[in-house]
């Protein structure tokens, strides 16, 4: 996936005709973005068949509560609420990606998502059943991945924040889902198995199979899902 790993690089050469589709629906939904959030799209911003599949792993009945944990100008909250009957809720820490997001939301009267601005140190996870993370802290240990300079980088914030992710998603229920794209994957605690991937391995479904006591105690070998797809 080339137009991850290098943000300013121009789109990839398309090899099929399923991609060609695809490119071309991401490209028709990200001009909806004001242009700066739009040239960011292919390096940032999940693409809109990635979103689907996402929330449909994501979301077990209607009205399931998914926290997207860093959501950007908010596509995969969109593509969620409007695909699935999940209710999607998506913490944001930059306020021109909050304003972008809430403007599509009221643009398309989308009611079953919500952008809280903020950072997700502040935010409970006790009122959300299920979770998405597409690389929301890389950018503060590989300047190749930085947004933007609105808000502060630093090495141990990819450390705190990280860890306090992975706190909240150890206490979470027996059975519990996150969903990861790219990534390191390490928010997500040992108690957590990779029960499903796609996309070459980049997109993959965690389920909480064992309590973080059973977890302390016991030596299971790694995981091979934990080998990152960094960028
Ligand atoms: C790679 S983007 C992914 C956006 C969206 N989830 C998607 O898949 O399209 C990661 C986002 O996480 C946000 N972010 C990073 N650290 C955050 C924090 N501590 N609190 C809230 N948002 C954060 C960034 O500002 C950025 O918009």
């Amino acid at each position: 996936m080339p137009t991850r790993l290098y943000p300013q690089s121009p789109a990839p050469p398309i090899e099929s005709d399923s991609e060609f589709l695809t490119a071309f629906r991401d490209h028709e939904f990200d001009r909806d973005y004001p242009e700066d959030i739009y040239q960011q799209s292919a390096c940032h911003w999940t693409p809109i068949d990635v979103c689907q599949m996402a929330a449909e792993w994501l979301v077990e009945k209607p009205g399931t509560r998914v926290l997207d944990i860093g959501c950007g100008p908010g596509k995969f909250c969109v593509i969620g609420a409007t695909t699935t009957q999940g209710h999607f809720t998506g913490v944001e820490q930059r306020s021109r990606l909050v304003k972008a997001a809430r403007d599509l939301l009221d643009r398309h009267r989308i009611t079953r998502a919500e952008i809280v601005h903020g950072n997700i140190t502040s935010v409970s996870f006790d009122a959300f059943d299920a979770f998405y993370l597409f690389n929301p802290f890389e950018e503060n240990i590989l300047p190749m991945l930085r947004i933007d300079h609105d808000v502060q980088m630093q090495p141990h914030l990819y450390d705190d924040y990280t860890l306090h992710v992975q706190q909240q998603l150890e206490l979470k229920p027996l059975g519990t889902r996150i969903v990861t794209y790219y990534g390191s994957c390490a928010e997500v605690p040992e108690c957590y198995t990779c029960t499903k991937t796609a996309y070459d391995g980049t997109l993959k479904l965690w389920l909480k199979t064992r309590s973080h006591h059973e977890d302390t105690e016991d030596a299971t070998p790694p995981d091979p899902c934990r080998f990152p797809h960094l960028i």
